[in-house]
C-alpha cells in the first residue's frame, strides 16, 4: 500500500521497452534507440510534472539536463545516488532549469553549488518534496533501479510505456523497468491499460497504465 502521507502525491514513470522487455542493452546503450515521436512524448510528459526524478546512471548515461523546452515553469530536478559519485561535469549542473535536489546516502566529494541534499529514506524524501516544495506530481524517467525502489514502496500510480518491439536487446542482466532481472518483487502489482496509441509507420505503440489494487 502507498504510504498515507503520499496519497496526494501522484507518481508517474516513462520508459521505452524492447521486444524482450529491456530498457537498454547489456552495455547500457544510451537512450536514442527509439523514435523522434518517443522523444517528443518524453518532453510532453515532463510538462505536467512538478518534479522529474532520475537515477545517477541514467542522468550520466543519457547526459540529461532535465528541463522542459519552451516553458517558463520548470520542474524540480531530482537525482538519486547512494554513492554520491557525481563529477560535477554532468549537464544538469550546467543547464538553467528547476532547482536540483539530490537524494543520497553519501554526500558527493565535490562541491555542487545550489544543490539541496537529502540524506533520508525514499519515503521521507518524497514527503519533503510534497509537503515543503509543493510537488503534487513527480515524474520518474528511470532507470530501472530507481523505479524498482519506487515500486517497492508501492508508489507508482501511472506507467507510460513505449512498446518498441522493433528492437530486441537480449542479455539476461540487461536492465528492465523493475531493475535487475531475477530479483523477486515482494508482491505482484497490477495496472490497467488507459491509453493505447499505435504509431503509424514507426513500429512503436504508446501505452499508459494506471495502478489498480486487484488483478484485472
Ligand atoms: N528505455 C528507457 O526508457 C530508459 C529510461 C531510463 C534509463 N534507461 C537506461 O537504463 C540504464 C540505467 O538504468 P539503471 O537501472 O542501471 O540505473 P538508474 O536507476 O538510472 O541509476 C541507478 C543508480 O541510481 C541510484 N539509485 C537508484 N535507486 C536507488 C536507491 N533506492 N537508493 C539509493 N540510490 C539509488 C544509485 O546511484 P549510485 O550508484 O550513485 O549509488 C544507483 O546506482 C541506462 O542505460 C539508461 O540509458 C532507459
Amino acid at each position: 500500500m502507498k504510504p498515507e502521507s503520499l496519497s496526494n502525491l501522484t507518481i508517474s514513470a516513462n520508459f521505452a521497452i524492447s521486444a524482450d522487455g529491456k530498457i537498454s542493452s547489456l552495455d547500457h546503450r544510451p537512450s536514442g534507440w527509439t523514435s523522434k515521436a518517443d522523444h517528443q512524448r518524453l518532453l510532453d510528459l515532463r510538462r505536467d510534472a512538478d518534479a522529474i526524478f532520475v537515477g545517477r546512471k541514467t542522468l550520466q548515461t543519457d547526459n540529461m539536463s532535465l528541463t522542459v523546452p519552451q516553458q517558463e515553469r520548470q520542474p524540480l530536478r531530482c537525482i538519486a545516488s547512494a554513492s554520491g559519485k557525481l563529477t560535477g561535469e554532468e549537464k544538469v549542473f550546467h543547464t538553467p532549469g528547476g532547482a536540483i535536489h539530490l537524494w543520497c546516502q553519501t554526500l558527493p566529494s565535490i562541491e555542487l553549488a545550489g544543490v539541496t541534499f537529502h540524506q533520508r529514506s525514499l519515503t521521507e524524501f518524497l514527503e519533503t518534496l510534497h509537503q515543503q516544495h509543493g510537488v503534487h506530481h513527480l515524474h520518474c524517467e528511470g532507470g530501472g533501479t530507481l523505479l524498482r525502489a519506487l515500486l517497492e514502496i508501492d508508489c507508482v500510480d501511472e506507467l507510460h510505456l513505449t512498446w518498441a518491439a522493433h528492437t530486441l536487446f537480449g542479455g539476461a542482466t540487461a536492465p528492465t523497468i523493475s531493475g535487475i532481472p531475477g530479483l523477486a518483487m515482494a508482491q505482484s502489482q497490477h495496472f490497467q491499460l488507459t491509453h493505447f496509441e499505435p504509431l503509424d509507420g514507426l513500429d512503436e505503440v504508446f501505452l499508459t497504465y494506471r495502478r489498480i489494487n486487484t488483478a484485472p
